[in-house]
């Protein structure tokens, strides 16, 4: 039977209740410019989001949007296997550019998930190459988002998005997570207690041995469990201990790079360096897929060994530095460059804190906390319907033209980083009205 022209019914949708979204009426996006989304019904619709964590320059930006349109008229395909095109090494370098020093060999992919399996595979090859072998064991954290991978999903440690899939990686043990309402909440900025929980690291170490484990894997802001901060001093624990046992610590900035903390990459805003660190999202505005996987000088330079002509790794994909990609992320990492948005995103943080703090008292608002220009607001969840309570204020902000994005009974907001201090208000001020409206 041919499929109706039009139906919802053929694309399974990601990440969504399908059957409730197919039977209600629908959502759905026809247009985007700059910090809005119009809706098919006509509407505008603020993005307080960011599409997902990822339109850090706003939408369609003619800059990019044109370097894209260009690259497909003049080249749409060039393998990389063995074989290159010159805006790969571009944007490779310009992202090393962007980074700190040390952190400077760029690995391209497709998504935040591969740019994390890409990690991995690093993180263990690493220590093989170097005569290490027995060092197998990844270490991830409760509540760690790291994509949707048999690698990623190993690692993390969000439960729904594991517990349908018997097969894991072997060998992965995890972090506790750092959410403590009791002594943090309403947290501006770093929240002051938790520092401690990095000590567990010594208790894995001392559990397994250092001489099995291979890499620690951490967001260094937990983004999509909703919005944890790192406590004051953590991640700074964490980097001593793996570096005293050898082990490599792995930063996914898949939402926390390009800006989204104030600074160019969570590395920049906690002073902290990790030996591999994983993009997407933001190095491309989103336009078109794109992950990198940036290793360390020294994690690079030990593949770097053996014969001049053997591969040194055997991993890569077909896209991996597609042409339009890297010609977007050129393009996006210009505006960036030239808004001067990461340093946009800093002068409006302060604002965006007061506003999103100036829900605390709002009807079942139990936390809010915020970093940067992102801000989880967590609300108590109804008896026996985790997410119900929110998910209505999702919807509510949606019908009154705010995006926003709900993770259980947390509310997320990560605007584009070209955002207003008066589109600020309106998000927050909104937000409030409707969270006052929902039992
Ligand atoms: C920290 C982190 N890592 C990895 C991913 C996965 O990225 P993608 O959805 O592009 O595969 C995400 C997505 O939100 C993320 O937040």
């Amino acid at each position: 039977m041919d499929a109706q022209v039009n139906s919802l019914d053929a694309f399974w949708m990601p990440f969504t209740a399908n059957r409730q979204f197919k039977s209600s009426s629908a959502r759905l996006l026809v247009g985007a410019k700059d910090m809005h989304y119009t809706s098919h019904d006509g509407r505008q619709i603020l993005d307080g989001t960011a599409g997902l964590w990822c339109s850090n320059a706003g939408h369609c930006r003619p800059r990019i949007t044109q370097a894209i349109q260009q690259q497909a008229a003049k080249m749409d395909f060039a393998p990389a296997f063995q074989i290159g095109h010159p805006l790969a090494f571009e944007a490779a370098s310009r992202v090393a550019a962007m980074l700190p020093e040390g952190l400077d060999h760029v690995f391209f992919s497709n998504s935040g998930s591969e740019a994390v399996d890409t990690a991995l595979k690093i993180a263990l090859a690493y220590h093989r190459v170097r005569g290490d072998a027995a060092r197998t064991r990844l270490i991830g954290r409760e509540r760690g988002y790291h994509g949707v991978g048999f690698g990623g999903i190993s690692v993390g440690g969000i439960g729904n998005n594991r517990k349908h899939f018997a097969t894991m990686l072997p060998g992965v043990d995890h972090l506790p997570h750092t959410h403590d309402l009791a002594r943090n909440a309403f947290s501006r900025g770093q929240p002051l207690h938790g520092a401690e929980l990095a000590d567990t690291l010594e208790r894995l170490v001392a559990l397994h041995d250092p001489s099995t484990i291979a890499a620690v894997i951490v967001e260094p802001l937990a983004g999509s469990t909703g919005v944890l901060p790192p406590p004051i001093g953590y991640l700074q624990k964490l980097r001593d201990i793996c570096t005293k046992y050898g082990i490599l610590l792995i930063f996914d900035e898949v939402i926390s790079g390009f800006g989204r903390l104030g600074a160019p990459f969570a590395t920049d805003r906690f002073g902290i360096t990790p030996d591999i660190l994983s993009l997407a999202k933001g190095i491309t505005n989103a336009t078109v897929p794109m992950g990198a996987t940036v290793a360390a000088t020294h994690v690079y330079e030990a593949f770097m060994a053996g014969p001049p002509g053997a591969i040194e790794f055997f991993h890569g994909y077909t896209y991996s530095s597609h042409v339009l990609a890297c010609a977007a992320a050129i393009a996006t990492m210009d505006t960036y460059r030239d808004e001067a948005l990461f340093e946009r995103a800093a002068e409006l943080s302060p604002h965006f804190e007061e506003a999103a703090h100036s829900l605390q008292g709002a009807s079942n608002v139990i936390d809010v906390r915020n970093l940067g220009l992102v801000a989880g607001i967590e609300l108590a969840s109804r008896p026996g319907a985790i997410g119900a309570r929110a998910y209505e204020v999702f919807v509510k902000c949606y019908e009154a033209g705010l995006l926003i994005r709900v993770t259980g009974d947390i509310i997320a907001i990560s605007p584009p980083l070209i955002i207003t201090p008066a589109q600020i208000d309106e998000i927050f001020t909104k937000l409030r009205d409707i969270i006052n409206t929902v039992d």
